[in-house]
This record gives structure tokens, sequence and C-alpha cells, in this order.
């Protein structure tokens, strides 16, 4: 089997290669390479260009070997240049620019293909809109006899509704044999595979045409238009999994969840929510609107209320965070924890039950259990040099306004008084207060108001 990868992606317009966009938080090819593996064929191999490096070392993530074009010189070339790696009798070409196909669509081609015993197939498609795609041409008879490229059909052939998806399966032998005889006469100047379907007539060798549907699972991305509209269909493909899993989308037009995010059932996830990267939301949660999770771990009965935004952190059983709060790398707030609006969490642990409700930066911080941090509360964890930390011990209360100039640590059971900035540890069961006294000026204000 062969994914070709190797184009110039000239409609892209990026320096990213093409098949590399991401779609529902996993690169385009990814998506094709999965299909390929569920059908068990042995061998399979990926055409890249010699400039490809991030699709080179994206393979080998992925654990799959690739072939070398030296020129994007066509698709013909680009399956001439795994022809020396292949070993078995027939290979399945797949696009990899094409991710939305189906592996059950391929082994139904595969079998048809087999059932024929035809020297080519392709599989083709009717496309509502088929500009861009090579035509299938049929004779009066309905046999397929050759593909015409977009850019090389008359009028009349651009009327054609049937199209050719990019996926083939042939035999070897046939194969390279007719890619030898390929030129390069078109409008692109490049050598087309679609040119073997004439050939295969040409030679009396049997082609088989295989008509599936629907057409967006053939959707070929060329353009960034075309990837939005792939991550239109793939997205509504993995939020109709969920939702068929136990999970309540209330707007699925409207809920962006990665590829690879894992939800718990009974779990709500409301409109303009993003579940991105490798998220897992356990059961029972609550995602509101506008809220972005990146790679973060939510456990069951946690409500992520909207606006917030959790990344790399850990949100335990029964907290609730936001509406507004930003939890950032390296955070976790404990069971039934609570961390309210305006509040920034960085590298830090949040112990069960202790809240932080409003207006608050805590970083390279742990606040003990049921600490009540009060509003507008500060660790200062940098000194211009170096990060430090700040430890609360637990059942501790801070008041508002407080600044810990880190590093500190506060013993267990403590209170610190509002309005102070702690700069020394504060031993257990110790109130803490450390600001200005406070000076009553008798007539001061009244006196100045009539002068
Ligand atoms: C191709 C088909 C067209 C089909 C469409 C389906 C040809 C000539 N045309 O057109 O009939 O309807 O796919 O989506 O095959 N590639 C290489 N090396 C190259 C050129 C391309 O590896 O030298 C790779 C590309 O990276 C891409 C795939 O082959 O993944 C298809 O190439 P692309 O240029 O996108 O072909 P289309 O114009 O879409
Ligand atoms: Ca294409």
């Amino acid at each position: 089997m062969v994914i070709l990868a190797a184009g110039k992606s000239t409609r892209m317009k990026s320096k990213r290669s093409k098949v590399l966009h991401p779609l529902c938080g996993r690169p385009v090819v990814s998506y094709v390479i999965a299909a390929a593996k569920k059908l068990k064929i042995d061998e399979l191999y990926v055409v890249r260009s010699p400039l490809q490096n991030d699709l080179k070392e994206y393979l080998k993530t992925e654990n799959v070997r690739s072939v070398v074009q030296k020129e994007p010189r066509g698709t013909a070339d680009a399956v001439l240049a795994a022809r020396g790696a292949l070993n078995s009798l027939s290979v399945l070409i797949l696009c990899g620019d094409t991710p939305l196909v189906r592996p059950e669509t391929l082994r139904a081609f595969v079998n048809a293909v087999e059932e024929k015993n035809a020297s080519v197939g392709f599989l083709t498609m009717n496309p509502a809109d088929p500009t861009d795609y090579g035509r299938i041409v049929r004779d009066l008879d309905g046999q397929m006899i050759r593909i015409v490229e977009e850019k090389d059909a008359s009028d009349e052939e651009r009327r054609i509704s049937e199209v050719n998806s990019g996926i083939i399966i042939a035999r070897c032998d046939f194969l390279f044999r007719a890619l030898s005889r390929i030129g390069s006469e078109n409008a692109k100047g490049e050598f087309y595979i679609t040119d073997i379907a004439g050939l295969a007539m040409k030679d009396g060798a049997s082609v088989l045409a295989f008509n599936t549907s629907p057409p967006e699972d053939f959707l070929g991305i060329n353009t960034r238009i075309d990837l939005a509209e792939a991550q239109k269909i793939m997205q509504a493909r993995i939020n109709r999994r969920h939702m068929l899993e136990g999970v309540s989308i209330v707007d699925p037009e409207s809920a962006y969840i990665d590829a690879d995010v894992k939800i718990g059932m009974d779990t709500t996830i409301f409109p303009g929510a993003f579940l991105l990267g490798k998220t897992e939301v356990g059961k029972n949660c609550t995602i509101e609107s506008g809220v972005v999770l990146r790679d973060a771990l939510v456990r069951d009965g946690a409500h992520i209320k909207a606006m917030s935004v959790v990344e790399e952190s850990v949100v335990d059983k029964d907290a609730s965070v936001g509406p507004f709060a930003r939890i950032r790398p390296g955070s976790k707030v404990g069971k039934k924890s609570r961390v309210g609006n305006f509040v920034e969490l960085k590298k830090c642990t949040l112990r069960d039950g202790a809240k932080a409700n409003h207006l608050s930066y805590l970083g390279d911080a742990l606040v003990g259990k049921r600490v009540n941090v009060g509003c507008g509360t500060i660790t200062c964890n940098y000194d211009g040099f170096a990060k430090h930390r700040t430890i609360i011990g637990d059942g501790s209360f801070v008041g508002s306004d407080v600044q810990f100039v880190a590093p500190v640590r506060i013993g267990k059971g403590s209170v610190i008084g509002a309005g102070s900035t702690i700069t020394r540890n504060v031993p257990a069961d110790a109130l803490a207060i450390a600001r200005a006294e406070q000076v009553n000026v008798k007539g001061w204000a009244k006196k100045n108001r009539n002068s």
C-alpha cells in the first residue's frame, strides 16, 4: 500500500506540508494512515519529497516507512518512487490529502477488484461539485475508458459528474509497465497516474470503476477552503460518536472536539466549547460555552464554567472552575475545590476542598486542603531572576488582597490578615498581619471639602 504525499501543495500556500495541516487536532495524513493500518496490509509506504523534513519526522512517530520522490513530477512519478520497495502482487494507492476515507469502503473496494480480477480499479464518486477532480469518461456501454483531469478536459467532459477519488488498486506487473509509458503532455506538464486507465483499455486489460458514496468521504484537500470543509465533516463524525456514547452536545455544529479527546457518559458540552489535544473529560461533567480545554484531564462531576481555559492540568472530581478562569500548565484543582472568576493558576496545586473564588494569581504554589484564598491574593513568585514557591498549609485562611513574596511557607491552620504582604514564613495556627497601622485624622475630609 502506498500513500502519496510528495506534492508541491501549491494551492495550500503554506510552508508546512499540506498533509500535516491539522484536522480536528491531528495531521491530515494521520487519518489516511489510520485507515490504511486498519486494512492490515503488510506493506505501507508514504511517498514524500526530499524537502519535506516535517513529514519525515512525523512519519517516525507513526512508525511508517517512507520512500522519496526526488521531484514532484506528478502522481505517476510518485508511484514509481515506491517501485523498488514494493514486493506485493498488487498495490492500493491512497492520497495523503484525502483524510475522510473509511476503512470499510477501502475493504469493499479491495474485495470488488479482487472479485472481478481487474488489472486496475478506480474508486469513483459523484460529488455535488466535480470541479478540480479527474472526470471518469465512459463509453456508450458504460465501460470506463479513461480519466481526464480538470485542466485538460473539454467543456463537455467537465460536465461529467463522476470523478476519480484518487484511490486506485493495480496489479504491480501491469502498473509498472503502464507507468513507464506515461508522458507529461498535458496542461500541468505532470505525469498523471490516471493515464493508466486509458493505457489499460488500449492493452485490453480489465478496468473497474467502483462507484461509491457518500462523495464527502473522498474530499481531497487542496486548498484551505477544502481543509475547512473537511474539518466540518470530520467534526460532525466525532461529535456523533460522542453523542451515541451518551454525551450531550447542545449544538453539535459549534462543539469543537479533537479526534483523540475522550468524554464520559452524561457529560454536557455547551456551544462554543473547544476540547483539544489529548483532553479527557469524565462522567457527569459540564463544560460551558467558550471553554478551552487543551490536554486537560477533567474528572467526574467537574464543572468548567463559561470562558475558562484549562491547559495541561488536572481538574479533579466535583471541582468547579470559572467563569473566566485560567488554569495554566502543571496545575491541579483538587476534589470539590473551587476556582472562581478571574483567577489564574500556574504550576499550582489546590488540594481538596480549597477555594480561590475571585481575582487571584497563584503560581508555583501549593495550597493546602480547605484553604480559603481571599479575593485579590497574589503569589509574587518571580524576583526578576528565578521562580520561587509558596506553600500554604491545610485549613489556613487567607484574607483579601494578600501578597505572598516567595519563597514563603505558611503553617497549617493559620490566618493571614487582609492586605498583608507576607515575606517571612508563618508558623502553624498563627495570625499574620503585615500592613501599615491605620491612621484616622478627625475632620480632615470635611476641612478639605470646604476650603
Ligand atoms: C488527483 C487526481 C484526480 C483526482 C484527485 C482526487 C491525478 C493526476 N489526478 O488530482 O484525478 O480526482 O486527485 O483528490 O492523479 N503527489 C505526489 N507527488 C507528485 C504529485 C502529487 O506525491 O508529484 C501527491 C500529493 O501530495 C497528493 C496526491 O499525490 O497527496 C494527489 O496529488 P494532487 O496534486 O493533490 O492531485 P489532484 O490535482 O488533487
Ligand atoms: Ca488532491
